[in-house]
């Protein structure tokens, strides 16, 4: 039988700093109403102006690392997913690996947006069943607030600050707990849809784009939602199908943190009832890549899941990206 994947532990790194919607109100032309009956949201974590995503992902790694009982000398593999890193240059892994001092890693950055985490499961994964290395630390940390426009009501209001990270192993031969299925997609004919226009290589930051705020994120809410519906819904049931599972068999699904709307039409798609579904982010909005590993630690710590229980997962993001998959922890 191929070897399994497994995640050992999970982590998290929150900053202190709460912003409520209310606070919002103050600042721009919204209401707490309008942000929790659209998205659900009522608050969200923000890291101050010195605190990068370094230093949110060595803390969310560290407390993954020390769950497994793990030293940072034991990881071969760092993958960091952001799609806000410290510096273009170098990767933030390798800023996290020095961190950390896990000095047997070898380290790279993955972007795919808020899909990030589930890409980097599914690389980590692939990693231990070849036989590659033993232990791969995969983190997602995200500073949101360092690209959204803060004049700009309909994104600004939507987006946090945060990290989750996850420790990844082969699993013991016999042990059936791992990750089961993944279905993985990107659709880049869409890349305009959920964009930062300049600042690349393609479109060099000038002070006239710079004034336009061309390098912040700039959204077309609505068609994202649209699609996020769509292939959130397809992803979770082709993933559920890959594992030979059906959806009353799913324990917890921890879905990507957008928006709660969004979330309660995935899961009508996919015939599950709400009470099986996780929710924070009515306490963090939406962290990109680490709102999933965030909520599965979350989930972990309240009992939702334990040792056997079947996981579904599905994001949806930037790119576009989108996937889904199901593990057994
Ligand atoms: O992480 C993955 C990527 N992101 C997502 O998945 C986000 C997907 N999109 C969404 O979640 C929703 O489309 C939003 C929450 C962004 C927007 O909700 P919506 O129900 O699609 O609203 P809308 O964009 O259609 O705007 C409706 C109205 C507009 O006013 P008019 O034109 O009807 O007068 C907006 O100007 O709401 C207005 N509006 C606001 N009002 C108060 C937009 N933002 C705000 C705000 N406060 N913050």
């Amino acid at each position: 039988m191929t070897p399994l994947a497994r995640m050992v532990s999970t982590g998290r790194f929150l900053p202190d700093h709460v912003v409520t919607n209310e606070d919002l109100e103050s600042r721009i032309d919204t209401t707490d109403e309008w942000i929790r009956s659209r998205t659900g949201i009522r608050e969200r974590r923000l890291a101050p102006d010195d605190m990068g995503v370094a230093e949110m992902g060595a803390g969310a790694g560290r407390a993954a690392l020390e769950e497994a009982g793990l030293e940072p000398s034991d990881v071969d593999l760092i993958i960091v997913t952001t799609a806000t890193p410290d510096r273009w240059l170098p990767a933030t892994s390798c800023e996290i690996q020095a961190l950390l001092g896990a000095d047997n890693a070898m380290a790279f950055d993955l972007m795919a947006a808020c899909t990030g985490f589930l890409y980097a499961l599914s690389m980590a994964e692939g990693f231990v069943t070849a036989g590659r290395g033993d232990t791969v630390l995969v983190i997602s940390t995200e500073k949101m607030s360092s690209i959204v426009d803060w004049t700009d009501r309909s994104t600004c209001v939507l987006f946090g600050d945060g990290a989750g990270a996850t420790v990844v192993q082969r699993s013991e031969e016999g042990d059936e707990r791992g990750i089961r299925s993944a279905f993985l997609r990107a659709d880049g004919s869409l890349s305009d849809l959920l964009q930062r226009p300049a600042g690349g290589a393609a479109r060099p930051l000038t002070a006239q784009r710079l004034a336009a705020g061309e390098h912040l994120v700039h959204m077309a809410g609505r068609d994202v939602f649209k699609n996020a519906v769509r292939a959130m819904a397809h992803a979770a049931n082709t993933a559920l199908d890959a594992a030979g599972v059906k959806a009353k068999d799913v324990d917890l699904i921890v879905p990507h943190q957008a928006n709660v709307r969004i979330i309660e039409a995935t899961a009508r798609y996919a015939g599950i009832s709400m009470d099986r579904v996780f929710i924070n982010l009515d306490r963090y909005g939406n962290m990109s890549s680490a709102s999933v590993p965030v909520a599965l630690d979350e989930a972990r710590e309240q009992g939702l899941i334990g040792d056997g229980s079947l996981v579904l997962s599905a994001a949806f993001g930037g790119g576009l990206t989108w996937g889904a998959m199901t593990w057994q922890f």
